[in-house]
């Protein structure tokens, strides 16, 4: 990919009103690897100064030297994708370990050493790439202790996999059973319940106390789960954890536009090329990181809370990590833009966005 194929900053339209936001940070993101990560980076980094990158490749990142050697296939396909000084140039990857039942206390010193912020824990099964995953949390205890010492978070895909428990209530049953005892057992531990779906796990954190916090992404702030079968089924709107009824989705928005700094931004944002969605067996898997942001917007403008978007979407995640808010801007205006119907990914594919052939309310400008 080119510094051509990065979508055209919309022109601006003196007359519309602006929103003026610290850089963002999008603390979910799935950024692949080789030719289909260089089709996709410069997205991102157009509008977010830091991302936290899942480490669900095939085969996993699990040690601090496969996660230093990802980082550096990231930066540069980003020197590919974003001529220095351009926005996006001085995009950072927070790179992250994915834990099994076999990772050692001690790789999460060296993790700590090399620059890695987080661990995820994918239960295994519950998601793409995620056979590799945790069998049994206990199975864990001493590598999430040697975590909160190094001041490692912990982020979670909180579902169950037992095919016993209906797909809507995975997250839900997931608190009982695994979160809560989790939490006890590990108080001091930071805790990310990542792209949460659902009014009980909105209500979850909002109780957890200050070491637990969740991401909520754009789609299930905008979205319930007909979006799946409006007028045939629409493979573009699957992912895991699945869209839930409209009761959730607006938990999710009291939860997000509430100002609790408990709540920040992580768009999940998932491609996969498109022939792999739709199909038989289609990938779970949204591509939101092209308009990331404008879908945020209209999330937040549709709950009349512009002015809380900020803290969820810039500030809140950091000061929870522990890391300096970012000090430049971006700029969104209420001006109109149709999202394109596809994009090229890797070599062969293409992947659709979300909303792809569909209007926005909201473009960035820089
Ligand atoms: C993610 C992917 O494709 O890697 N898919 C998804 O639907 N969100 C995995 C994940 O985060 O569950
Ligand atoms: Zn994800």
């Amino acid at each position: 990919m080119n510094v051509a194929s990065a979508p055209p900053s919309a022109t601006p339209d003196t007359a519309a009103p602006t929103l003026r936001l610290s850089r963002p940070d999008d603390w979910h993101l799935h950024l692949r690897d080789g030719a289909a990560l260089a089709s996709v980076v410069a997205h991102t980094a157009r509008q977010f100064g830091r991302a936290i990158v899942m480490p669900n490749l095939k085969p996993p990142v699990t040690t601090a030297a496969a996660a230093v050697a990802y980082r550096q296939r990231i930066m540069a396909a980003l020197a590919q994708s974003v001529a220095p000084g351009q926005s996006g140039a001085d995009f950072q990857p927070l790179m992250t370990l994915y834990l099994t039942d076999r990772l050692p206390p001690d790789e999460i010193r060296r993790a700590k050493d090399a620059g890695v912020v987080a661990c995820k824990l994918y239960p295994a099964g519950a998601t793409t790439n995620s056979d590799a995953g945790v069998t049994d949390l206990r199975h864990i205890d001493a590598t999430l202790e040697a975590m909160a010492r190094e001041g490692l978070l912990l982020l979670v895909h909180g579902e169950v996999t037992d095919s016993e428990i209906d797909l809507f209530d995975r997250e839900a049953v997931f608190i009982e059973r695994h979160l809560i005892p989790l939490r006890q057992r590990h108080p001091g531990l930071k805790i990310v319940f990542e792209h949460i779906t659902t009014k009980e796990a909105a209500q979850y954190v909002t109780e957890a106390g200050p070491l637990t916090a969740a991401t909520i992404t754009a789609h299930h702030l905008l979205y319930n789960r007909n979006a799946i079968f409006l007028g045939g089924i629409r493979p573009h709107y699957y992912c895991l954890p699945v869209l839930k009824r409209e009761e959730h989705r607006r938990a999710l928005v009291a939860a997000a536009t509430s100002g609790s700094p408990q709540f920040f931004l992580g768009t999940d944002s998932a491609p996969h090329p498109a022939h792999l969605k739709e199909h038989a067996s289609g990938c779970a898997g949204c591509y939101t990181a092209l308009n990331a942001l404008e879908l945020y917007t209209e999330a937040f403008e549709d709950a009349g809370a512009l002015h809380q978007l900020e803290g969820f979407a810039s500030h809140h995640g950091a000061d929870f990590y522990g890391l300096p808010r970012n000090s430049g801007h971006v700029t969104l205006q209420r001006t109109a833009q149709t999202v394109p119907d596809s994009l090229p990914f890797g070599a062969q594919a293409e992947v659709k966005p979300l909303r792809a052939g569909e209007t926005l309310r909201w473009s960035q400008l820089n």
